[in-house]
């Protein structure tokens, strides 16, 4: 089995008593390749770090919505010239959230369009944090032209409405741990109908646990739990389905 976790936070403290541990787990899952998302400025150079000190670890690196207030000047300099490091790539996550709203929605806007501007600018693919958003997503990426560049929907959520205006936008959609709870029939529904060069799947660790582990820590191990519920819901072989969502990553992000 040849897995691509395609977001995950192995920086994130609650690693620190078993990160390397952790990563190794994945490796032995399956998982030839990750990449850590750094979405502010803590987790930006832990970012780096990691993907500096792992062949298989690459980084996506961005400003969040939940933190568009901190952002400062110099922090889209700061993002461009970590767009020239070979590990580099994609910008995200960026985006818009409105179930936290913990920075005011203009100020989320202005930091989104700032950054889709950049990844034109340098032809970087960007991934997208999306929470409760689905109608100003779809208008800001269209208003800024990001299909573009394209890149990820994360964690998709929304409705088949809303995905079939990404994916003419040009954008793959990522599904992780919420297509393996039962009472997910959204994502599940929406997963079933994306077309397989669409299509890529991620854990969010340590977060979006999938089942039968909710609750618990997630880890990029769990990647193969939602390989498993992709391949149930698309009536293929789970080796198939990592086969293709490994293939989509590696020609998305330009890995070779
Ligand atoms: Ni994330």
């Amino acid at each position: 089995m040849n897995l691509f976790d395609t977001h995950t936070h192995l920086d994130a403290p609650q690693f620190d008593e078993d990160r390397e541990e952790t990563i190794r787990r994945a490796v032995e899952n399956g998982v030839s390749r990750m990449i850590n998302v750094g979405f502010n400025r803590e987790t930006i150079p832990s970012t780096m770090k990691l993907a500096e000190t792992h062949d298989f670890i690459y980084a996506a690196v961005g400003w969040h919505p939940q933190d568009a207030i901190t952002m400062k000047e110099g922090d889209l300099e700061w993002i461009a010239s970590l767009c020239s490091h070979e590990k580099v790539v994609a910008i995200g996550e960026i985006g818009l959230d409105y179930y936290w709203d913990t920075s005011p929605k203009d100020v989320q806007h202005r930091v989104l369009r700032q950054q889709i501007g950049l990844a034109r600018e340098l032809g970087m693919p960007i991934v997208i944090h999306n929470r409760d958003a689905h109608e100003d997503i779809v208008k800001i990426l269209r208003e800024e032209k990001a299909s573009e560049v394209g890149g990820v929907m994360h964690s998709y959520s929304g409705s088949w409405e809303t995905a079939k205006l990404c994916l003419n936008m040009g954008f793959h959609l990522s599904f992780g741990g919420p297509i393996t709870f039962k009472n997910a029939r959204q994502p599940k529904e929406v997963l079933a109908q994306v077309p397989m060069d669409r299509l890529l799947i991620e854990t969010d660790s340590p977060y979006l646990t999938p089942h039968p582990f909710r609750g618990k820590r997630n880890e990029s191990a769990n990647v193969r739990l939602v390989a498993e519920a992709a391949a149930q819901i698309k009536g293929v072989e789970v080796e198939e389905i990592a086969r293709i969502t490994t293939q989509n990553a590696l020609e998305r992000f330009g890995i070779k």
